[in-house]
């Protein structure tokens, strides 16, 4: 008879979330790289004080594309157990699900991907035209890093190429995420990245994108629509959200061919940051003040068209602006 309980087989349950890490890998010395790629989460990430090698760590905050709904991994520690009966349950699988949603082109020889990481590190340079650039205040950003915005499309095949390896952090980081389809030449990828010096070169490490698609609007113009927004968890409640926001907002008003700017199942947290900026934005221009009662709707959205917003975050912040004005009088 059997001594194997169905509770004993949490014991090789894992929470895929925990046991899949991500490492933001940085540096010219391979050795030091290649001994990092294998070690185990957490383990010995300090020891690489004396090499320039830099590694940020994090995890996913969604796994169910890649192992299942419960987010769970069966494990295979057969050999803990003394009763064989569990032999008969297969442990899931990890390797196939998870290069299902990698780029095709992934580098397996560790000494290979070592060598690639240090060449990338001196000589990477991001895809597309560069359209904005900032600095973080000093208090925030000890290293002295520039942040420099990109706009891409994928007429660059280079950058095409780029994306399908960017692309998991979809799966990983926004609820609902999908890849999109690369051969559509509708859409439009911003790209943020941190410049650092480094022995006269410069070292850029990716901080998050937005895709954002062109749609047709009757009869020669264009409606943007952001389709996915992500700011890498290292770089999150920094203010680089707010900076991409701004930058893409700005342009799409700047942009005469552009009538509006939607975007597709914003999240609690998206919504909050839209909202915050677009107020602030409407602060620093004055209209803040000017949308009051009892102003009409008519006239309230009059002062709100310029800014393209969608037609539901238009009454957003209208609200917003009513309720700053009621509050401050
Ligand atoms: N120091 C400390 N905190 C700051 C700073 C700063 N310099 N600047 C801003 N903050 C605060 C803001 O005040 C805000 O806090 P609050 O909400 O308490 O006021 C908070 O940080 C967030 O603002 P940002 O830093 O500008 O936003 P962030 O860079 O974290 O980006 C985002 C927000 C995009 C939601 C990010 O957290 C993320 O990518 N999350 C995971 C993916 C996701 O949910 N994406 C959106 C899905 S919806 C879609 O794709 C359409």
């Amino acid at each position: 008879m059997s001594s194997f309980k169905p509770e004993m087989a949490l014991d090789w349950v894992s929470d895929a979330n925990e046991t899949t890490i991500i490492r933001l890998v940085s540096g010219e010395d391979t050795t030091t790289i290649e001994k990092f790629i294998n070690v185990d989460q957490g383990a010995s990430l300090d020891n690489n004080e004396d090499t320039d090698v830099d590694i940020i760590e994090f995890h996913p905050a969604f796994t169910y594309p890649i192992f299942g709904e419960l987010e769970k991994i069966f494990g295979k520690k057969i050999d803990d157990l003394e009763t064989t009966s569990i032999v008969s349950l297969k442990a899931d699988k990890v390797e196939e699900p998870m290069r299902s949603v990698l780029s095709e082109e992934l580098i397996e020889n560790p000494s290979s991907f070592s060598m690639q990481v240090a060449k990338d590190t001196r000589n990477f340079k991001p895809h597309g035209k560069k359209i904005h650039e900032y600095k973080l205040p000093q208090e925030q950003e000890a290293e002295d890093a520039t942040f420099e915005i990109y706009e891409n499309d994928f007429t660059d095949e280079s950058f095409r190429k780029f994306h399908k390896r960017m692309q998991t952090f979809v799966l990983f980081y926004i609820e609902g995420g999908q890849f999109i389809d690369d051969t559509d030449e509708k859409w439009t990828v911003y790209t943020l990245y941190k410049k650092l010096n480094f022995g006269g070169a410069h070292i850029y490490s990716l901080v998050g994108f937005c895709t954002m698609y062109n749609y047709y609007h009757w009869p020669d113009k264009k409606r943007a629509r952001i389709s996915q927004f992500l700011i890498l968890p290292p770089y999150q409640q920094h203010g680089h959200g707010s900076k991409l926001y701004f930058y893409i907002h700005n342009s799409v008003i700047a942009n005469p061919d552009i009538v509006d700017l939607t975007v597709e199942d914003p999240n609690e947290s998206f919504d909050d940051m839209r909202d915050k900026n677009d107020i602030k934005l409407l602060i620093s221009t004055g209209d803040a003040e000017k949308i009051d009662r009892p102003l009409s709707y008519q006239e309230t959205m009059k002062i709100l068209s310029k800014y393209k917003f969608s037609k539901r975050q238009r009454t957003r912040v209208a609200e917003l602006c009513l309720l700053r004005n009621l509050n401050k009088s």
